[in-house]
């Protein structure tokens, strides 16, 4: 696939196209589907997948087995959504008990490596029987349908198997990121009132343990509704017991029986919460459905990442984000792929840790974000070079805008300028891809290419005018079967964070612009939202943890950009009368946030400053303290009733 310059200058990179290699086309589903169906180009195929009842409806047929079948396909009241409706349904019908009773009962779903380098393989048998256990345990303590189950926990197969266990049950499971705080759980296990919390005495992450049973206890001395504590023995570590409450895993569930009728639902009934950050200081939680979820999450990985039986598929995410519920437990289990699951750092102990895991077990399709990509270019490709990569034949990457430079060298040393690197925009609140290229696409590296085939997107100015060639608010038009159904308990904020600019139109809250070709080129957050990481962290939760210390009187908060992880988070804080700026200080309130919300919300830098520039009516102007960190003009600072704190801001550094 040699890259075709059109244009003149060579500079542009983006008028680099890397057309699919011929051989590959043929084979995808994705064409096939196509051709037995009648259609000839890719415009016809987002034509024809216009009519949303039409083409849900066809794709669905061969995703997902009903237990009773839907009597209408879409029921769109903006902003609520319904599909599949009448149908009766469970997800983990199609993730597990179909294949128990399949050839695929003894094929593997988990290929696991720990940290410490600790193997094992579950086949769908196993990981089914496994589930059963401790659904019957959850049972056994009695959660019941409708009931929300918080999980924190690592990356291991008990993560996975508890939220299908909640899943098989018709229990909302609500996992946090083992990567955040005891505050950050505290928050999410009191907004979804979790009956009970499964988790674990620790795990390893770069050659140390993290306490994670320790920060559990902590988090649940302020959440009354939370009677169970489920906790799985990772490390041995020493741990603190709660008799009332603490039940080890391996006495609540090995015991249990292997199997265990699955809570047959009605199709919209809901799977899961997940909580994504806002701009304010409270996270939203995500809710998804059974059915939509199961057909959107599962078409997307077929047609995009081309999953076939014999491919072994590496979602190199934590399960603890949306990508990992989507792309490492749901979809793949519905595909019934061969899935890579890994507990640790990607550069521990060499920075060749992932390669050396794609050669071991022969990973075909590998999925990651730009900041990994960029921290394995840093390292040098003398890494990737010591593995036979071969088995590679098509790459992902999500979670932000890929750099050109970042996508020629995974293009180049990871996939051997032979594998596509399917560029996929989506988000908490999309449940699946929404825009991306399919392996048949042309790529611009940098672009994540055209909406997929049963979604309209479009880029909007201030009016809901349509842009051309130009920045503004990335919007879908037509709902997806992924789509979330709402914040939890909180439906008036769906309405308004999403809803309220444009009518009937979701705003994603991010900046695109559409080229002449009618390829996106995602920008950013248009929002007070950072991506650090390719993790969204709110400007105001950051800014609401410096203020929570007592040293402190206000904070704004803003990314700069960072070389590895794309945005970096940058602090200015008052301090209160009488406090002294120390250098002392400035660590303990880095270490302050990351105990607040977690490491990855650590700033980078602390300021500190006597004033914020401020509005009349006191807002914090963010936009004029990163105009003036980024070295650009502070623009309109006439509102603003302190001008003289912005030359303070820039002196501060
Ligand atoms: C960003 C992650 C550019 C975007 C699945 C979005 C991207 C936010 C891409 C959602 C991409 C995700 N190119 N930006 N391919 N994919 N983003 O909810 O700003 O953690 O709004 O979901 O990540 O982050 P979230």
């Amino acid at each position: 696939m040699p890259p075709s310059k059109t244009g003149i200058d060579v500079l542009l990179k983006e008028e680099r196209i890397f057309h699919p290699p011929k051989d590959l086309v043929e084979q995808t589903h994705v064409k096939k589907w196509m051709d037995a169906h009648g259609i000839k180009t890719y415009e016809e195929l987002l034509e024809k997948a216009k009519d949303l009842e039409w083409f849900w409806g066809e794709i669905s047929k061969e995703l997902v087995g009903w237990s009773k079948p839907y009597t209408k396909v879409l029921e769109w009241n903006p902003p609520w959504v319904k599909w599949f409706l009448g149908a009766e349904y469970n997800i983990v019908c199609d993730a597990l008990d179909r294949h128990v009773k399949s050839w695929r009962k003894n094929k593997v779903a988990y290929i696991w490596e720990g940290e410490p380098g600790d193997r094992e393989k579950l086949t769908y048998a196993e990981l089914h029987g496994k589930v059963c256990q401790a659904a019957n345990a959850l049972k056994s303590l009695g959660v019941k349908k409708g009931d929300r189950v918080g999980i924190y926990l690592p990356m291991i197969p008990e993560l996975p198997i508890a939220m299908l266990a909640c899943a098989k049950i018709g229990a909302l499971h609500s996992v946090v990121f083992s990567g955040f705080s005891a505050h950050a759980l505290r928050d999410r296990v009191n907004d979804s009132e979790a009956k009970v919390v499964i988790t674990c005495d620790g795990f390893y992450r770069r050659g140390k343990t993290v306490p994670l049973k320790k920060q559990t206890d902590e988090a649940l001395q302020q959440a009354p509704s939370v009677e169970h504590v489920i906790v799985y023995k990772r490390t041995g570590g020493e741990v603190s017991w709660n008799e009332k409450r603490d039940l080890w895993w391996h006495e609540v569930v090995d015991g249990q029986k292997k199997t265990c009728e699955t809570e047959i639902l009605d199709a919209n009934d809901f799977l899961y919460i997940l909580y994504t950050s806002g701009t304010t200081g409270k996270p939203k939680g995500v809710v998804h459905a059974h059915g939509g979820y199961a057909v959107g999450t599962a078409f997307t990985l077929k047609w995009v990442f081309d999953l076939k039986d014999e491919d072994v598929w590496w979602c190199a995410a934590d399960i603890g984000w949306v990508t990992g519920h989507s792309y490492i437990v749901y979809a793949p289990l519905i595909l019934g792929v061969t899935s890579v699951l890994y507990e640790g750092a990607p550069d521990y102990p060499k920075p060749d840790r992932w390669w050396s895991i794609v050669e071991r077990y022969g990973v075909t399709v590998l999925y990651t974000s730009p900041t990994s990509i960029r921290l394995f270019m840093r390292y040098g490709e003398e890494w990737p070079a010591k593995h036979d990569l071969s088995s590679l034949r098509l790459l992902g990457t999500v979670g932000e805008p890929i750099n050109p430079e970042a996508w020629m060298w995974y293009y180049k040393h990871i996939g051997g300028e032979r594998c596509p690197i399917m560029d996929t925009w989506w988000q908490t609140e999309t449940g699946s891809f929404c825009i991306s290229p399919l392996p048949i696409t042309p790529l611009k590296p940098g672009s994540a290419t055209r909406p997929l085939p049963g979604w309209t997107a479009d880029v909007y100015d201030e009016e809901g005018k349509p842009l051309v060639n130009q920045g503004g608010n990335l919007v879908l038009l037509t709902p997806w079967p992924a789509m979330f159904r709402g914040l939890y308990k909180d439906p008036e904020r769906y309405r308004e964070v999403y809803w309220s600019k444009y009518p009937n139109v979701y705003l994603a809250g991010d900046v695109a612009r559409i080229d002449r070709d009618g390829y996106f080129w995602i920008q950013g957050r248009a929002d007070d939202v950072l991506n650090v990481a390719g993790h969204r962290i709110g400007n105001s939760e950051v800014e609401s943890a410096l203020v929570s210390h007592e040293a402190v009187a206000e904070a704004a908060v803003i990314g700069k950009p960072h070389e590895v992880k794309g945005e970096a988070i940058v602090a200015y804080v008052v301090l209160k009368r009488g406090v002294e700026p120390t250098e002392k200080l400035r660590e303990e309130l880095r270490g302050h946030v990351a105990r607040e919300i977690g490491k990855l919300a650590r700033p980078e830098e602390v300021w500190f400053v006597s004033d914020l520039p401020k509005t009349r009516s006191g807002k914090i102007m963010r936009r004029v303290v990163k105009a003036v960190v980024l070295g650009k003009p502070a623009g309109d600072i006439s509102t603003l009733s302190n001008p003289e704190a912005v030359e303070e801001i820039g002196k501060a550094r």
